[in-house]
This record gives structure tokens, C-alpha cells and sequence, in this order.
């Protein structure tokens, strides 16, 4: 049995080699475009998103090859997300990955292009799998799309900017989480299932209950290392979310109360996955991580 790091070293060596195959290469037309994309996605990010998809297939004894796909339309669309937050109508962030951001190391058409095409590519690998069926291939492009939609992240991202310099209850926060992070979160655990014959309703339901519980943590914890982490470690730049007056959990509630949230999400998330045996060992352990983590 592998522990954590060693899962997530070898998830994302497997998500990065096939990523690498399915961007285009840069010598193709338009080369700019294409270098642009590959910089924004093959740069070091954690790949907690693909981890998701496999570990959801695997506890529905799914192969890994049938959930590359899924896992790389995932880190697609999460690396669109990424770069258009920091384009400067959004966050106005420079440093990213602990690189220039990808429209201070191109330019910000280039940057919004390049989301508009990892969001195409990451449509088109779910199309394009081989595996599952086609009704179950339909089923995993919609939930991706509810999940990064208006109704999901896009609108997440609208709730954020909407909320800068006002002040919210922490309700509205938390939806404001589950919208822009959780939502694609909870979709990378759905879509490992969903390559699954016929998952078990109960432990899908309890898987997506660990998802909820996780993605809200694990913004939560984004908002806590904006406060607490640097540059160097976060590999973006840290107290970004004061100096724009966006409401954290840290800003609403303090740092400590904001740790023992997320340590109470950290817990009902394990909860949930008594239906599952040892084979969710590694998603008992991510939900630690997530609220531990230093980047
Ligand atoms: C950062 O996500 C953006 C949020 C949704 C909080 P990650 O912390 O997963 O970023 P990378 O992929 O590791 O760079
Ligand atoms: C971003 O939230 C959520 C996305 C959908 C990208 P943040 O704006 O807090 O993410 P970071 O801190 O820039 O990574
Ligand atoms: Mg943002
Ligand atoms: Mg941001
Ligand atoms: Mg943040």
C-alpha cells in the first residue's frame, strides 16, 4: 500500500505524461497559442483534481486507464479557471505556480484564449474516450459542464467578484466556496465513478457527500494560506485576497475559527466514507491533507 505522497507523485507523473500527449504541440499553428496552453497546464501544480477522478473510479474497482481521460479534462479545465483568475479584470495576479502568470508571460488575449481552448480540449477528450459507453460519456460531458458552468465554478467566480468590498454573512460565503471550487471538486469524484458499470447509489451518494465536504475545505484552506503562507511556498502571491477586500473564512471569522472549521470538515469527510473499506484509505488520508497542507 502506497501512502499519500507516494499516490500523489505517482498520479500526477501518470495525469502530467498525458497531458503532455494531448496538448497540442507548439510547433502546430498557432504556435504561440499552443505554447501558452502547455505553459499554463504542464506548469507544477498539486494534480488534486486528476487524483480525484482516479481515486473516485478506483473505490468502484474502475482501471486507470479508463480514467485518464476524465482526470486530464479535469486539470484542463481547472487550469483555464486558473488563468483566467488572475487576469487583471479578475484578480490581477503575477505570480502563479510560482511562475509569471500565463498573461504576464504571453499577453491577456493570449491568456483568455488559452482558457476558451482548454476548455474545448477538455470537452473534447470526454467526447473522444474510448471508454465508457456513450450514454455514460454523455452523462460524465454534462456533469462537467454543470459543474464548471454558471451554476457551478463561472458562477462561482461570479458570486467572488461581486462580493469584493462588501460585506457578507458566512452563508454567502460558503456558497460563494461551493460554487467557485467546490463544484469541480465534487464533479472529478463523480466523474471516476461515473466510468464505473453501475456504481452503488448509496456509496456514490457517500462519496459525493466526502466531495462536498472536501472542496469547501479545501478552500477554506486557500483562504488560510493566503494569510499565513508566502510566495515562495504557495508559489503565488500571498495576502492577495486583503489587499483586493475579498471575504475569506480567515477575514469573516479569524484564523483559528477558520482552522477548526476546516478541521470539522476535514472529519465529517471521513465520516462519510464508512460504506467503503480500505480501498478509500488514500481519500481518508487527502481529506487530512487538504486542511494541512502548506500550498
Ligand atoms: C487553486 O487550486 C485555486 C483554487 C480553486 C483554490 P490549487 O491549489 O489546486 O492549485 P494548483 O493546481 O495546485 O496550482
Ligand atoms: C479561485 O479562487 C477559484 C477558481 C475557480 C480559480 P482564488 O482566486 O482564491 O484562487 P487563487 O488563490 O488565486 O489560486
Ligand atoms: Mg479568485
Ligand atoms: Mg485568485
Ligand atoms: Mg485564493
Amino acid at each position: 500500500m502506497m501512502n499519500l505522497k507516494q499516490t500523489l507523485e505517482a498520479c500526477q507523473a501518470r495525469v502530467e505524461h498525458a497531458l503532455e500527449t494531448v496538448l497540442p504541440d507548439s510547433a502546430l499553428l498557432p504556435g504561440r497559442l499552443h505554447a501558452a496552453m502547455r505553459y499554463a497546464v504542464l506548469a507544477p501544480g498539486k494534480r488534486l483534481r486528476p487524483l480525484l477522478v482516479y481515486q473516485g473510479g478506483q473505490v468502484f474497482g474502475v482501471d486507470d486507464e479508463r480514467l485518464d481521460p476524465p482526470a486530464c479534462a479535469v486539470e484542463l479545465i481547472h487550469a483555464y479557471s486558473l488563468v483566467h483568475d488572475d487576469l487583471p479584470a479578475m484578480d490581477d495576479d503575477d505570480l502563479r505556480r510560482g511562475r509569471p502568470t500565463c498573461h504576464r508571460a504571453y499577453d491577456e488575449a493570449t491568456a483568455i484564449l488559452v482558457g476558451d481552448a482548454l476548455q474545448a480540449l477538455a470537452f473534447r477528450l470526454l467526447a473522444a474516450a474510448e471508454a465508457p459507453a456513450p450514454a455514460q460519456r454523455l452523462h460524465m460531458v454534462d456533469t462537467l459542464a454543470a459543474a464548471c458552468g454558471s451554476r457551478g465554478m463561472v458562477g462561482g467566480q461570479a458570486m467572488d467578484l461581486a462580493a469584493v468590498g462588501r460585506q457578507i454573512d458566512v452563508a454567502e460565503l460558503e456558497d460563494m466556496h461551493i460554487h467557485k471550487t467546490g463544484a469541480l471538486i465534487l464533479a472529478s469524484l463523480r466523474l471516476g465513478a461515473l466510468c464505473a458499470t453501475d456504481p452503488d447509489r448509496a456509496a456514490l451518494a457517500a462519496l459525493e457527500h466526502y466531495g462536498r465536504c472536501i472542496g469547501l475545505a479545501f478552500q477554506v484552506q486557500d483562504d488560510i494560506l493566503d494569510v499565513t503562507g508566502n510566495a515562495e511556498q504557495i508559489g503565488k502571491s500571498s495576502g492577495a485576497d486583503a489587499r483586493r477586500a475579498k471575504p475569506t473564512y480567515p477575514g469573516l471569522m479569524g484564523l483559528a475559527e477558520a482552522r477548526r472549521f476546516a478541521g470539522e470538515l476535514r472529519d465529517e469527510a471521513i465520516d462519510s466514507l464508512a460504506p467503503f473499506g480500505r480501498q478509500a484509505d488514500t481519500l481518508r488520508e487527502l481529506a487530512d491533507y487538504i486542511i494541512k497542507r502548506d500550498r
